[in-house]
């Protein structure tokens, strides 16, 4: 299909001329073409550029933006999007003053959720989740990375896994799948914890790898969850079966999974809400992106990762939801924007930069997707509004108008 979307007010293009990702002052460079049209072949954009500066073939279908802004699909780099149940009960306990962690070693928490999902079919686990993708689609996220870990035995762990890959090949969206069997010790292991990271390493890992399963592993590597000599060893096992490691960093407790992350090449640190001098160090010599996740300190009152001083030290900064049942229930990436911008003091050119291409750079994926640029697939989301710092400023609600998603205009 050939598509034309001609009288654009402002295409935000986030282009980054081949980069991988933006740092430092680059993160306020958005691009934008005022006054613009941009055309699409087969899914992929093939000109760009003030209207009228290039000519349209005559059978192209068009859509008139009517002055709206355009920005690129939203690359939401980390969720748990599926799982079954919910945890409204622990959300009231925290308003009387319960923290996460009193709740979950009290029996809720990531447990909870292990129940209802492992009581759950795979069909289930799906129709939940699909219902969740069209969603995140609507308020203009493109791409989905998902993570296991709300199974937590080899079967529960498949079952999910097989959901992602499933709903990769179904869905709309793209779907990038993690593999985060260490997400929490199953109880069935709870007096025998290193045999679950032994049985995760000698088992599970080559099941997934062999059955290309998973793209990335991830471990939650926390005070009380996985210490870091457990998580050395499942990321050293899961690079040599050729998965990429990411992580759960720093975000109750600061206990070195920073600089192990760094270490052991992961492609991105996530969370960071405890992160302190020695990770900034650590991430400044790296490759490794920083992926804050705003709605997670916003939702459970914890303090935010320090995104301003990573962005001030020319550290990649990603923006993710963290979607999942336990600490944050909310897909919109536009009130990530939001809570980006008043929280952790970003400009709203940074947290879009953060939300696009430097997500895509966090799933390997920023030479195809993340900005519009010609040649990059066709991932681009219309909104009702005149200027794209809106979008942030008049928040908790959605500005999505259209969707082109690879090239096809998604009607809703
Ligand atoms: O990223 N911290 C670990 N995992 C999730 C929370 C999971 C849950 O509470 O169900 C997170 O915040
Ligand atoms: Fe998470």
């Amino acid at each position: 299909m050939n598509l034309v979307i001609k009288n654009i007010g402002q295409l935000v293009t986030v282009a980054s001329h081949g980069a991988r990702v933006k740092r430092g002052s680059e993160m306020r460079e958005l691009h934008i073409v005022e006054h613009a049209s941009l055309l699409i072949n087969n899914g992929i954009i093939t000109q760009l550029g003030a209207e009228n500066s290039f000519s349209v073939p005559e059978e192209f279908d068009v859509i008139d933006a009517e002055g709206k802004v355009v920005l690129p699909g939203f690359v939401d780099s980390h969720t748990h999007a599926v799982f079954a149940g919910s945890r409204e009960n622990e959300f009231a306990m925290r308003a009387e003053g319960k923290t996460y962690q009193e709740i979950a070693e009290a029996g809720g928490g990531i447990l909870s959720t292990m129940n209802a999902t492992r009581a759950a079919t795979k069909k289930e686990l799906k129709k939940l989740a699909n219902r969740r993708l069209d969603a995140m689609l609507r308020n203009g996220t493109t791409t989905v990375e998902i993570k296991s870990g709300y199974g937590l035995s080899p079967e529960a762990e498949m079952k999910l896994l097989e959901a992602i890959n499933e709903l990769k090949e179904e869905h709309y969206v793209n779907v990038a799948a993690t593999f985060l069997g260490a997400h929490a010790f199953p109880p069935e292991f709870s007096d025998w914890k290193q045999e679950y990271v032994d049985r995760l390493c000698d088992f599970m890992l080559p099941h997934i790898a062999e059955r290309k399963l998973a793209t990335f592993v991830d471990v939650f590597c926390e005070t009380g969850y996985f210490n870091l000599k457990q998580t050395e060893q499942i990321l050293l096992e899961a690079k040599r079966l050729g998965m990429i490691p990411k992580l759960h960093a720093d975000q109750l407790t600061a206990m070195g999974a920073v600089e192990l992350g760094v270490q052991q090449n992961a492609v991105s640190v996530d969370h960071l809400e405890q992160l302190n001098e020695s990770g900034i160090a650590a991430l400044k010599n790296s490759s490794t992106i920083a992926t804050v996740l705003p709605g997670c300190s916003f939702f459970l009152n914890h303090p935010y990762a320090p995104a301003r001083r990573l962005i001030d030290e020319q550290i990649p900064v990603a923006i993710a939801t963290d979607f999942n049942p336990g600490s944050q229930m909310c897909f919109s990436m536009q009130m990530m924007l939001t809570i980006a911008c008043t929280q952790m003091h970003l400009s709203p050119e940074e947290a879009i930069t953060a939300a696009t291409l430097n997500g895509a750079a966090a799933l390997g994926l920023s030479s195809e997707i993340g900005s519009i640029e010609i040649g990059k697939q066709a991932d681009v989301v219309l909104y009702d509004v005149k200027d794209y710092r809106y979008i942030p400023y008049h928040y908790g609600t959605n500005h999505v108008w259209k969707i082109v998603k690879n090239g096809v205009v998604l009607e809703f």
